[in-house]
């Protein structure tokens, strides 16, 4: 998938359920890395981090889970390659408050995409 960030957008934690191989080619890509609390399995907490700018690449296990912001005023664009069907996985996702599991939503985050998409937008229009 070609992945393109708006300016200063943010997704909540999230796994895949397979493996990922991402390489940025223009602007920047924050990764926090998380973990499931060992006393409370659908809970996480933050693990490490990463950060990625063009021609960088990361590969992601099956297990892993992370939020992704990209930090600049700008586009950033991605290439994610999935090792399986990204759109019909057994996803979980993490509330950003509560950091609660709960089954990942693909329309909320195409609507996360739509509404950063109507931001930078109404953003250039002034
Ligand atoms: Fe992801």
């Amino acid at each position: 998938m070609n992945v393109i960030w708006a300016p200063k957008m943010t997704i909540f934690p999230h796994n895949h359920d397979m493996w990922a191989v991402i390489g940025i080619y223009s602007g920047r890509e924050d990764n926090i890395f998380w973990r499931r609390l060992p006393t409370d399995s659908h809970r996480v907490e933050a693990a490490g981090a990463k950060s990625l700018r063009d021609k960088d690449c990361v590969q992601l296990g099956r297990d892993i889970i992370h939020s992704v912001t990209n930090p600049v005023g700008r586009l950033t664009g991605a290439i994610h390659v999935y090792g399986g069907d990204f759109f019909n996985a057994n996803r979980s996702e993490w509330d950003p408050e509560s950091l609660l599991e709960r089954p990942c939503d693909p329309e909320r985050i195409v609507q996360i995409f739509d509404e950063e998409n109507y931001r930078m937008a109404a953003t250039a229009r002034g």
